[in-house]
């Protein structure tokens, strides 16, 4: 990839491009693979932590395709393709699964159509928006989505780009306040509570990359939650929600937290 299409801040790091670089993606550049290691030097298992994220997407998504009949997705911040994207792991569960996905990096668009390889049964569409424009994404979702069956609305990793308390709570109810009964909600968050060195890699990130992020509470993130039913096991480190078994050793807590929840 070139440095040279001057929309794509390409000398400013970017949180798509350093989430691509620890998740072991090729969309990214110089000054993102910087701060990604800049980070990695004081929170060396973050590229893992990473990876756990979208390991907690992929057991939330196909929980709710294949166990609670959820058919549509709103997934907003999703960042640069990757392996098992929410269309991916929904439409396993469910051919039928539509999706639509929502990121306002420019480098996400350019990639877009990875995003676009829907089975025949369902549909994905990609919509270049802004968080702060929840209108906007609900007025383009509906294109694609019908709004009165059940749609899981997924914030993963973005909220705590929106570092005022007042205005995040504000965007998830306006988007909440659309959906209809039985739809849920999925999130997850970097947090501040498993490991001192988190505060340091905010640090880091803030005097660097963009968008700025906040690390949040646990009980904060669970704040995002409000008036709904919290599925078990609540509001938990990524690995701990529901974890897979696995053939060594047992899921660990990391500063990383996120929880399901349906409109009742
Ligand atoms: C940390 S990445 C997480 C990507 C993906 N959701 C995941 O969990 O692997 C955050 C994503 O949110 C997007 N983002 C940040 N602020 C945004 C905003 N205000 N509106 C739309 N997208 C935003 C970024 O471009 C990036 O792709």
């Amino acid at each position: 990839m070139t440095n040279e299409t001057p929309n794509l801040n390409s000398d400013i790091p970017q949180t798509a491009r350093i989430w691509n670089y620890w998740l072991g993606g090729k969309d990214n550049f110089a000054v993102d693979r910087q701060v990604g290691d800049d980070i990695l030097k004081v929170i060396p298992n973050m590229a893992l932590f990473a990876r756990a994220t979208r390991q907690f997407l992929q057991r939330a998504v196909h929980h709710l395709a294949a166990d609670l009949g959820v058919r549509q997705f709103l997934d907003i911040g999703t960042g640069l393709p990757t392996a098992d994207n929410t269309h991916q792991v929904a439409q396993r569960a469910a051919p039928s699964a539509r999706v639509v996905y929502v990121d306002n990096d420019p480098l996400v668009l350019v990639h877009a159509r990875a995003l676009l390889d829907s089975s025949p049964e369902g549909a994905t569409a990609y919509l270049e928006a802004d968080l702060r424009d929840p209108e906007k994404i609900l007025a383009g979702a509906a294109e694609t989505l019908d709004f009165e069956e059940p749609i899981a609305l997924l914030l993963m990793g973005i909220l705590g780009h929106i570092t005022d308390d007042d205005e995040a709570r504000s965007l998830v109810r306006r988007l909440t306040d659309a959906l209809p009964s039985g739809s849920h909600l999925v999130l997850y968050d970097a947090t501040n509570v498993v490991d001192p060195a988190s505060a340091e890699a905010i640090e880091i990130w803030n005097r660097s990359a963009e968008p700025p992020y906040i690390l949040r509470s646990p009980q904060q993130l669970e704040g995002f939650f409000e008036g709904l039913e919290l599925l078990p096991p609540g509001v938990v480190s990524c690995p701990l929600w529901r974890p897979a078994p696995t053939d060594i050793g047992e899921a660990v807590e990391i500063d990383e937290f996120g929880g399901v929840a349906r409109k009742p």
